[in-house]
């Protein structure tokens, strides 16, 4: 098993109690809309310009040395919006893949989508598997993408799967334990998140990498999330360094 793995099987976060560069970090990427809605303008221009901000984040984490960028870009639930905004989202991953993937593989970057794959549609899923597929011994920066996601979801699909191996006899009920789990998720061999950032003002999780991120940090920031820059980046990755991650024992300060 390899020191990645290792991580993940130890049901904390992949960094180092907040001390170096958080190992991942994943964001909700929320305000599209009302960053659009401020300017007078469709809620797709919103999501066009978000694109943008997922590409500058990219672009920030590979120079920090980030080894895990999270996006949420999908959620289960957002399938409740109205059809053409359903439509214009998934096109916007279309467009994403076909017109970034060569750019991303130049750069080494490894390209992971987390979320239900089954009930997307035929044009959608090869891409994201071809995404998979092209990048999968890339070594630099590991981008995962979660579309059609829902933290709930997946701890339900991780569980059908656990129980089938049990009907199946091929596990025993003695043998599930949080590595167990871990390694039925989407997320597999993935450190947990040590930093989760939410733009737009919103606190709250919105069924985000429920599992995953029990010993989290999270840092809220008021700015929609097309006006996300390095300097945002950076000064929430600032923030992260003053937390004191505890882990439920006592502070490294403490001992
Ligand atoms: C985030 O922006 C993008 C997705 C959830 C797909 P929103 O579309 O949620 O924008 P607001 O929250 O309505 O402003
Ligand atoms: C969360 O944002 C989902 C994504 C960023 C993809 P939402 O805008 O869907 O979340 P709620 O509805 O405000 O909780
Ligand atoms: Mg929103």
């Amino acid at each position: 098993m390899n020191g990645e793995a290792k991580r993940a099987m130890t049901a904390l976060p992949g960094g180092d109690a907040g001390q170096g560069m958080p190992a991942h970090v994943a964001i909700i990427m929320d305000g599209n809309g009302r960053w659009a809605a401020q300017r007078g303008l469709p809620r797709f221009e919103g999501h066009r310009r978000g694109v943008e901000a997922i590409r500058r984040a990219v672009r920030t984490a590979r120079e920090l040395g980030i080894r895990y960028l999270t996006v949420y870009s999908f959620s289960a639930e957002n399938w409740r919006r109205p059809p053409q905004e359903v439509s214009d989202l998934m096109g916007l991953l279309k467009l994403f893949v076909r017109h970034d993937l060569a750019d991303l593989h130049t750069h080494n970057v490894r390209v992971r989508i987390i979320g239900e794959r089954e009930g997307l549609s035929s044009d959608i899923r090869p891409l994201l598997d071809e995404a998979e597929h092209i990048t999968r011994d890339n070594t630099g920066l590991n981008l995962v993408i979660a579309f059609n996601y829902g933290g709930r979801q997946e701890i339900v699909r991780a569980m059908q799967v656990i129980a089938h191996k049990i009907k199946n006899g091929v596990l025993n009920p003695e043998d599930i334990d949080a590595a167990a789990v871990e390694a039925h998720l989407d997320t597999a061999e993935i450190p947990d998140p040590d930093l989760v950032i939410r733009t737009s003002g919103e606190q709250r999780v919105s069924n985000f990498l429920t599992w995953q991120t029990a010993y989290s940090e999270f840092v809220f920031i008021p700015d929609y999330w097309p006006d996300f820059d390095e300097a945002i980046f950076r000064a929430a990755i600032d923030e992260y360094f003053k937390r004191d991650r505890r882990f439920g024992g006592l502070s490294a300060k403490a001992v």
